[in-house]
């Protein structure tokens, strides 16, 4: 199998956690737009979606899915995603596309929280993948010196601007050995919008495929 048809396979077992007659809260990257992709068959099933990033809101509408504003939302029983890195106790690396902010916003508003992901996405400790932290523009050379000191190598992702108009830098180099710590951490440099650290809210459920099947991994 190749990676997008793990991808997909993750994508279509998550259709399986959504409420009938629910607002569904909607990820962003390659295998939520797989998810997507399957929720537009099963459209006339659901109220509609709160997309986590105008991509996802994009084609969300071009399945016909009804948007909502998350203000607008009171319920949000599923929220399902991917993730760019994820450990055993579901706390996860996010942001490779750069939609952090309002993924880990959508994310915490809903019930439960399902990840979906191939196989290369499991790791012992997260940190291989470099964390991505969405900073105010004015910020960036301060926040840049704390990451620093904070024993990470921060890279501006060039030429990239956020749905909220914010810049990324992607951390290199940490060894994330207490996620949920560090994730509390990041918070308190002034500037930093959000990190990529999904560990605090990590997933509830983890659909990871592989080539011989998609595997449930509960919280
Ligand atoms: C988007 O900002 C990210 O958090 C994605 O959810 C994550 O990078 C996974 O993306 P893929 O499904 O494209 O690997």
């Amino acid at each position: 199998m190749t990676q997008d048809e793990l991808k997909q396979a993750a994508a279509e077992a998550a259709l399986d956690f959504v409420i009938h007659g629910s607002i569904v809260g909607v990820g962003t990257g390659s295998t939520a737009n797989f998810f997507i992709d399957g929720l537009g068959r099963m459209k006339d099933r659901i109220r509609g979606a709160v997309a986590s990033s105008e991509a996802s809101a994009q084609r969300l509408a071009a399945h016909g899915i009804t948007l909502f504003d998350l203000n607008d939302v009171t319920e949000l029983p599923v929220y399902v995603d991917g993730a760019d890195e994820i450990d055993a106790s579901l706390a996860m690396i996010k942001g490779g596309g750069g939609a952090l902010t309002r993924e880990k916003i959508v994310a915490a508003v809903a019930t439960r929280f399902v990840c979906i992901c191939d196989a290369t996405k499991q790791v012992a400790t997260l940190g291989r993948f470099p964390l991505p932290v969405e900073i105010i523009p004015m910020a960036r050379a301060q926040v840049a010196r704390a990451l620093t000191a904070l024993g990470g190598r921060p890279v501006l992702r060039e030429g990239f601007i956020t749905d909220n108009g914010n810049l990324i830098l992607d951390v290199h180099g940490l060894q994330l050995a207490d996620p949920i710590a560090f994730e509390s951490e990041l918070n308190q440099i002034v500037g930093v919008v959000t990190n990529g650290l999904f560990a605090r809210r990590g997933a509830d459920t983890l659909l990871l495929a592989a080539p011989g099947g998609v595997r449930r991994i509960d919280a």
